[in-house]
């Protein structure tokens, strides 16, 4: 549920010539990296996601600018507003997402256990539920 999911706060090495964050998959986040995407050129007032997936586990993180993350596990939802680069939101699987609220420039990255797999989402809400066993 959305309580799986949280921010995992990166390493950072601070340096007066700019600061360094590094992910190693296994290790600061609890999954091998198989795949990176990213969304920019985010027009105003787009929204991204409006869909689970079965077994995808994600860690979306803010490059540059802000946006905001619904994560809904059918019964409960929160919202989390993203804007540092070493800071990331882990997404654990059979979580309803949707993404808004970006920034003008804004950069999201994704990191994602498995490649694309269109087989591994559900992108009807209904459905959604429906295998989760939540009744409406
Ligand atoms: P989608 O996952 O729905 O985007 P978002 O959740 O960011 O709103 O994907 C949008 C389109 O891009 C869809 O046609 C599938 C394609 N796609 C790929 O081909 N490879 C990928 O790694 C991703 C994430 C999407």
């Amino acid at each position: 549920n959305v309580d799986a999911c949280g921010i995992i706060a990166l390493p950072k090495i601070s340096d007066p010539r700019g600061n360094l964050t590094f992910i190693e998959g296994g290790d600061h986040i609890p999954f091998d990296i198989r795949r990176v995407y990213y969304l920019y050129d985010v027009p105003g007032g787009a929204e991204r996601g409006g869909h689970a997936h079965k077994g995808l586990q994600q860690l979306i993180v803010a490059m540059s600018g802000s946006f905001d993350i619904v994560l809904d596990d059918g019964v409960n939802k929160k919202r989390i507003h993203l804007n540092r680069s070493n800071f990331g939101l882990y997404v654990c699987p059979m979580i309803w997402r949707e993404l808004d609220n970006f920034s003008s420039g804004s950069v999201c990255m994704v990191l994602a256990s498995n490649k694309y797999d269109e087989d591994d989402y559900y992108r009807n809400y209904d459905e959604y539920l429906a295998a989760r066993g939540v009744s409406k």
